[in-house]
């Protein structure tokens, strides 16, 4: 099988005149990105054992209320197929345009007939410029802080470079490609779909080639409650268990602390690497240190808000002093869940507001306002992009519950 170098050879740069009609000869931009070898047999996740799943749509019947609001959480459309509405930047035209650090650089967006496209138009002389047009494949990101976009060669997944930001409602360069280049090099390992997608399957050399047809995309009920096919058969039969605890469907709240905050940490403590055991091999109720590298950070060592949740909420006294406190002590996966004075009731399940220091002072100005001053939205330090020369860094909730003397009320 051909090794990255010379499938990266074979993705030509179309060259055209200044002009910006084709001539020949077509010359390749340097390929750069390399993907990791991919042990064959690796995997041996087989359509028969994707036997039991059974979809979102089966929940309905008996969960209806479950299933409506959960399609609306950041977790169900955690990743989509292309379309209009899932694609959040704008194809217009005016808006389409990316340009870059690179002034003989710039990219355009589009939507055709037969799709989405980004396409990189590299002035490279006076005389030539190269150009290069991939389709928008799979949507990653419900948008709540922006989208990056990835794309097919084959059955090879790459990022596409030209990313979504929210807070600007702009096109940005995606994370990890340096502003100014025209790379389309980065693989999708499967640690990025194992986050942001159900269900998919390798088929080598490489790994990010992966079988289109095999994907499920967005997180469905199914990633943290096991195969639903059993629980279903019990429920339809004559005899319906009596007890949920027969119900052949895995409750992560009937788990221990630890098995619970297993199952958000496979995604929420950081993109480790794997240990060599097949990928989707994890199952809540599994020990996830069997499964993922989970080096307890040094107490002094700065853990970033994005993808270190799991590790500061680990840090905060709330959680060391308390026995119970578990994710879900403040979320439920199956809502939405927007205002933060929401969240204060749960903080008052151990809190009293007078206990607060800056209660004396401020008396009941904080009562809704908690949040803001004990888990303030910081910088992520992982996800930095740029657009138009800006550098771009998304704000995240810092999940160490403490005092931060500068916070202020909003
Ligand atoms: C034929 C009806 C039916 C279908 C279909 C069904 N369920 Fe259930 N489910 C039930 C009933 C009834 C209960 C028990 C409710 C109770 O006792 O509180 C239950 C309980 C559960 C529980 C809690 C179990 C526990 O230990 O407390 C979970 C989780 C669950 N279902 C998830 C799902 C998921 C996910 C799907 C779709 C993949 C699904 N169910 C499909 C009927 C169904
Ligand atoms: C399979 C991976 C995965 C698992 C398991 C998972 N999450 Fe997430 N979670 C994500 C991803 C990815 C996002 C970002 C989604 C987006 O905006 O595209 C996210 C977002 C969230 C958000 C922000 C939602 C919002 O609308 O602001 C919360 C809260 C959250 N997860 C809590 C949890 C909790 C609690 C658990 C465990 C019960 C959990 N997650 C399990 C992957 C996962
Ligand atoms: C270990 C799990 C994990 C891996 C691996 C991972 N992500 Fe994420 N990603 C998350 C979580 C969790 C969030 C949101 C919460 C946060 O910021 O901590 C997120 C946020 C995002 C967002 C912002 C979503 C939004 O709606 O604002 C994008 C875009 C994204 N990831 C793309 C990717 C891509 C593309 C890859 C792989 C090339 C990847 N991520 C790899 C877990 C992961
Ligand atoms: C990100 C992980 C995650 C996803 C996805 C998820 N759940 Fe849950 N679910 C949990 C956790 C954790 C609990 C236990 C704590 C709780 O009740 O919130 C739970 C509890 C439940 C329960 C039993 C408790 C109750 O409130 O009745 C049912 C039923 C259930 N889920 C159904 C579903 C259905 C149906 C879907 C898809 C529409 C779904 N869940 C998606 C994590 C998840
Ligand atoms: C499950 C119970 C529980 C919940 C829920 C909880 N806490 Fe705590 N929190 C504690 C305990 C226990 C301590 C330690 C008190 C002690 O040791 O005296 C603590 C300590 C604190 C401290 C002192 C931190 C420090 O580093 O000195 C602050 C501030 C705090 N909590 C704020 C909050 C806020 C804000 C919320 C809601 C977002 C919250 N807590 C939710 C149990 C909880
Ligand atoms: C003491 C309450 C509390 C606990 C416990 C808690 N969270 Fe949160 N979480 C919050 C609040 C409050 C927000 C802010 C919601 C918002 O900004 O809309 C939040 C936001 C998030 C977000 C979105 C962050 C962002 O800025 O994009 C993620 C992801 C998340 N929580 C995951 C988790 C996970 C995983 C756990 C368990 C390891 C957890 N949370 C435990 C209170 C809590
Ligand atoms: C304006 C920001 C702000 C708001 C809003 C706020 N706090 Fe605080 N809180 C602080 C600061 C600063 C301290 C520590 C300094 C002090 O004692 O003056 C503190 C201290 C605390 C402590 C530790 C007390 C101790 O003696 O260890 C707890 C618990 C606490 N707050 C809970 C809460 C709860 C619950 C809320 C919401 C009802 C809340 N705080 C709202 C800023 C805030």
């Amino acid at each position: 099988m051909p090794g990255a170098a010379s499938i990266f050879a074979s993705l030509m740069f179309l060259v055209l005149g200044a002009s910006g009609v084709a001539a020949t000869p077509a010359r390749s931009l340097p390929a750069g990105g390399n993907s990791t070898p991919f042990s064959p047999g690796a995997n041996p996740t087989t359509r028969a054992e994707v036997a039991g799943y059974i979809g979102d749509q089966a929940c309905v019947s008996c969960h209806q209320d479950k299933v409506a609001s959960y399609h609306r959480t950041a977790h169900s459309i955690t990743s989509t197929l292309p379309d209009a509405d899932s694609i959040h930047g704008d194809f217009n035209p005016g808006a389409n345009i990316l340009k870059t650090l690179n002034t003989n650089l710039y990219f355009v967006m589009e939507a055709r007939d037969e799709g989405f496209f980004q396409t990189a138009f590299l002035r490279r002389s006076q005389t030539e410029i190269v150009r290069r047009t991939e389709k928008f494949g799979v949507v990653v990101g419900s948008g709540r802080k922006g989208q990056t976009y990835l794309f097919w060669k084959g059955d090879g997944l790459f990022q596409l470079p030209v990313s979504y930001w929210t807070e600007l409602n702009e096109w940005a360069n995606s994370p990890g490609y340096p502003d100014g280049s025209a790379l389309f090099s980065r693989p999708v390992n499967p640690r990025c779909l194992e986050c942001h997608a159900t269900f998919f399957k390798e088929i080598g050399p490489l790994e990010n080639n992966f079988d289109k047809a095999s994907l499920v995309l967005g997180i469905t009920c199914e990633k943290c409650h096991g195969r639903g096919a059993e629980h279903q058969a019990r429920y339809q039969s004559k005899t319906p268990p009596q007890s949920a605890t027969n119900g052949a469907v895995i409750n992560p709240g009937r788990f221990a602390r630890d098995r619970q905050i297993d199952v958000c940490a496979l995604c929420h403590a950081g993109g480790n690497p794997r240990k060599s055991v097949p990928s989707l091999s994890f199952a809540p109720g599994d020990v996830l240190e069997h499964y993922v590298d989970l080096p307890e950070p040094a107490p002094n060592t700065p853990v970033d808000v994005h993808g270190g949740t799991v590790q500061l909420l680990k840090r905060s006294r709330c959680f060391k002093s308390s026995a119970t406190m578990t994710c879900s002590t403040c979320h439920d996966v199956h809502a939405p869940q927007r205002d933060l004075a929401a969240f204060v009731p749960k903080c008052l399940g151990c809190h009293k507001v007078e206990s607060c220091g800056k209660f004396a002072k401020m008396g009941h100005q904080i009562d809704a306002q908690c949040v803001v001053c004990h888990m303030p939205l910081q910088p992520t330090q992982q996800i930095i992009s740029s657009a138009n020369g800006t550098k771009l860094q998304p704000k995240v909730r810092n999940h160490q519950i403490a005092i931060y003397p500068e916070a202020q009320l909003q």
